[in-house]
């Protein structure tokens, strides 16, 4: 079994002390553990000093988002190969907040996809569904359609490096998260499609990690669903007694 991905999605939060303040804390409540991997996905301009205070401990640095192309006239975004060169392991990309507020589309995510896996950095996919979706019994087809769209050029090789985070999103900053057992039937679903895709082995190591509203009290029972391979949390991520209880349960699953 692949070991437990819990990735903390700041989002576009906190101030420079405040960012500083929680990688501190952070560090010090998890730097023993050595059970999960535990990312922190800060933004763009706290990635050096989120890098230099997680520096020595186990906890590793994640990105929220890239662009595909390496350099040019794209104001205002950073690339992969930028990334890289600042040292992030990890990088978020297809979040639905990106979907939504930024039109960007699967064509375009499997871009980034590529040229983070060029890079030697590790994507976090997110996939899921809107409400209005799930109500027309369109979940299925809605997550199947990103997966194989955004996972167009990806190797058997290369798909266990990527987590595929199932997040339904009517579940994101909600508080309502999904019922463990409903996101364990899409989980052994997304399951079924990497076997079919990639094969038994690359789709057993790859990991499937959900995401909305998952905080220290209902992680424990959603981590021990066969097919949920860890957590990508966002409102809880800002806490660190809640942050701490989510990767406990990771560790105990
Ligand atoms: P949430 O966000 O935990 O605040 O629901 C999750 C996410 O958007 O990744």
């Amino acid at each position: 079994m692949s070991r437990m991905l819990i990735a903390g999605n700041w989002k576009m939060n906190l101030t420079r002390e405040e960012a500083l303040s929680l990688t501190g804390k952070l560090v010090s409540t998890l730097s023993e553990q050595r059970a999960v991997d535990v990312v922190l996905c800060p933004p763009f301009c706290y990635i050096p000093l989120v890098f230099q205070g997680i520096k020595g401990s186990t906890i590793r640095l994640g990105a929220q988002n890239c662009h595909p192309e390496p350099r040019g006239a794209f104001t205002g975004e950073v690339s992969a190969a930028m990334l890289e060169s600042m040292e992030v392991q990890f990088c978020i990309v297809g979040h639905s907040e990106r979907r939504q507020n930024f039109g960007e589309d699967d064509a375009f995510i499997a871009r980034k996809i590529d040229a983070l896996l060029e890079e030697g950095i590790w994507p976090i996919l997110c996939v899921g569904e809107t409400l209005e979706e799930r109500k027309a019994d369109k979940t299925w087809s809605v997550v199947s359609g990103q997966l194989k769209s955004c996972l167009e050029h990806v190797s058997a090789e290369e798909v266990s490096r990527i987590a595929v985070a199932y997040e339904p999103v009517w579940a994101i900053g909600t508080g309502e998260s999904a019922i463990p057992q409903q996101a364990e039937e899409i989980h052994s679903k997304i399951r079924e499609y990497l076997k079919e895709t990639y094969g038994t082995g690359s789709a057993e190591a790859t990991r499937i990690i959900y995401g909305g509203s998952v905080d220290g009290e209902n992680a424990p029972e959603m981590l021990n669903q066969a097919n949920i391979n860890g957590a990508l949390v966002g409102g809880a991520s800002l806490d660190v007694e809640e942050f701490e209880k989510i990767v406990k349960a990771a560790a105990e699953a």
